[in-house]
């Protein structure tokens, strides 16, 4: 496994731009910010970061709504201000990782604005468009992923044009080669400027039904649902011509040497994994999102962490995934004291981990009243639920009054324990998250099997689970406690001898022999003498 690429060994982590760092006083995060944080990330031990949309954007939907593929937002710099990130993560051995929305642009795109311009216009075919139905209507069932129809009326021209999101998003018609094209060389024109990879947004919705048959009706859907779920989005997304279209993304990405891709994917396993690509000539790493969807016990998990492991494709590299920007997080999700379990999960399962920004200080989702809403799904579905301002705030760094993320006002409201809660104060002590997260990585680096072993399970019994990662020179077994009480006696297999490497309390090394036992919500990685 030494030929083990940066993205197979590495730790992602993403940063959402406006919420990290704030370097000009305007409330809202920056590249210059993202700079002078690096230093942090080494520190915290990843790899890569992933940066959310910093293109030249409306803001409609906080940057995936791009007006120019090649810029960036005056709100985050320039490109200057981005070759000079680019350059000083390099030289500190991170990676950097742009988000890639080829799915849609801004309605302020000049392509759609040539589009929109006639129906007889050389970009006419660049966006969706469709005559009404009959009646006069949208051509079709498809609904907005934020609310409402997925069809906006144009008057002047008499047809509908299609958004799987904000009508101020208007979608890409992948089946005409120009855009193609078009969009090729925009994965280019970063990977010259030294770009080391993509997380490529929606790519499951790239290609649609040819034939826009309706979408048929979701028998879960229940009144109070966000729109998005009155219907099984089987036309609209996830159509298998989508795959030769990613192996051509594929493609340009392997132009240039040591590059990954990376796709967002909401799918069950089943279809997922198809997202490697037939002969894993698709996304090097299809996000694994079931982490934050499952339920938080130890027969769950196990089950999971099985069908993953039993679908991958061979050769296909897995991956994990704990948090992003569009899920209420961690923290919220499970419970506070579960962070540490969670992390330690994250960090020691077979595949490519990918951590979201506070994620390892705790922070939890910021309630925002939905009249305060930023976030456009809010606006257009209030009271739902599907606000995603709370998991986006700043992040706090120190325990000055805007937590050393702006000398201005931020954009969105700091967690109310900032003061407490940020990266200063758990810096200083090693019990802290932060400190937990810091062993976890270095652990992971200095024990090549955490990244490289095989995973074998050993057992998930009642809300324990127990499991292997063996190498040819190493062994080491991971033992989580999920639930709230105490453990007595774990029994290990037979013949288990060892020591513990880290505990997730961090105050214990003693010698383990055939059993174990975990305090509650207490994780150990323990390095065994001998394979068993
Ligand atoms: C997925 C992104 O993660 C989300 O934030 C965005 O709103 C939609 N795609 C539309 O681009």
């Amino acid at each position: 496994m030494s030929q083990a690429r940066w993205w197979q060994r590495g730790i992602f982590y993403q940063v959402y731009p406006r919420s990290f760092q704030d370097t000009n006083g305007d409330g809202i995060g920056d590249l210059d910010g993202i700079r002078a944080r690096l230093d942090y990330l080494v520190t915290l031990g990843v790899d890569a970061v992933w940066i959310s949309p910093i293109f030249p954007s409306p803001m409609a939907d906080f940057g995936y709504d791009v007006a120019d593929y090649c810029g960036i937002d005056p709100i985050f710099g320039d490109l200057e201000a981005f070759d000079r990130l680019v350059a000083d993560a390099h030289a500190r051995g991170l990676k950097i990782v742009l988000d890639f929305v080829p799915n849609h642009t801004s309605d302020q795109h000049p392509w759609f604005v040539e589009s929109r311009a006639s129906r007889h216009n050389p970009r006419r075919d660049w966006y969706i468009w469709r005559d009404p139905a009959p009646d006069g209507g949208p051509p079709n069932n498809w609904m907005s992923n934020f609310g409402g129809p997925g069809w906006t009326l144009d008057p002047a021209s008499g047809q509908y044009y299609y958004h799987a999101f904000l009508r101020e998003q208007p979608d890409l018609n992948w089946r005409n080669p120009a855009v193609r094209a078009a969009m090729h060389d925009v994965l280019r024109f970063w990977m010259a400027r030294g770009v080391d990879g993509f997380r490529v947004d929606v790519i499951w919705h790239l290609m649609k039904d040819a034939d826009f048959r309706d979408n048929p009706p979701n028998p879960e859907y229940e009144p109070g649902d966000p729109d998005i779920r009155r219907f099984i989005q089987s036309h609209s997304t996830d159509q298998p011509d989508v795959h030769p279209i990613i192996a051509e993304l594929r493609g340009v990405i392997d132009e240039y040497e040591d590059r990954v891709l990376i796709g967002e994917i909401y799918l069950p396993i089943d279809r997922l994994v198809a997202y490697y690509g037939a002969n894993l000539d698709g996304a090097h790493l299809p996000f694994n999102f079931q982490l934050i969807h499952a339920s938080w016990s130890a027969p769950r998990l196990a089950e999971l962490i099985a069908e993953y492991d039993a679908a991958l494709p061979e050769g296909g590299w897995p991956n994990w995934v704990l948090g992003n920007h569009d899920q209420p997080r961690i923290a919220s999700r499970i419970g506070c004291r579960r962070t540490r379990v969670a992390a330690m999960l994250l960090l020691t399962l077979r595949g490519t981990p990918t951590m979201y920004y506070g994620d390892e200080i705790g922070m939890e989702n910021v309630p925002i009243a939905t009249e305060d809403a930023h976030d456009p799904w809010e606006k257009n579905e209030p009271g739902l639920g599907v606000g995603r301002d709370p998991e986006r705030t700043p992040m706090p760094w120190d325990a000055s009054p805007a937590a050393g993320f702006t000398t201005g006002r931020p954009w969105l409201p700091l967690a109310a324990d900032s003061a407490r809660r940020n990266v200063a104060a758990q810096m200083e002590d090693p019990a802290s998250l932060l400190g937990l997260y810091r062993a976890l990585i270095a652990l992971r680096r200095a024990h090549p099997v955490l990244h490289a072993g095989t995973y074998r399970k050993i057992a998930a019994l009642g809300d324990v689970l127990v499991f292997l990662r063996e190498s040819e020179q190493e062994c080491v077994l991971v033992a989580l406690n999920l639930a709230e009480t105490a453990q007595d006696d774990i029994p290990l297999p037979p013949g288990t001898l060892g020591r513990v490497l880290l505990s997730t309390a961090r105050d214990r090394e003693e010698r383990v022999e055939g059993h174990l036992a975990l305090r509650p919500d207490e994780g150990v990685i323990v390095a065994l003498d001998a394979r068993i």
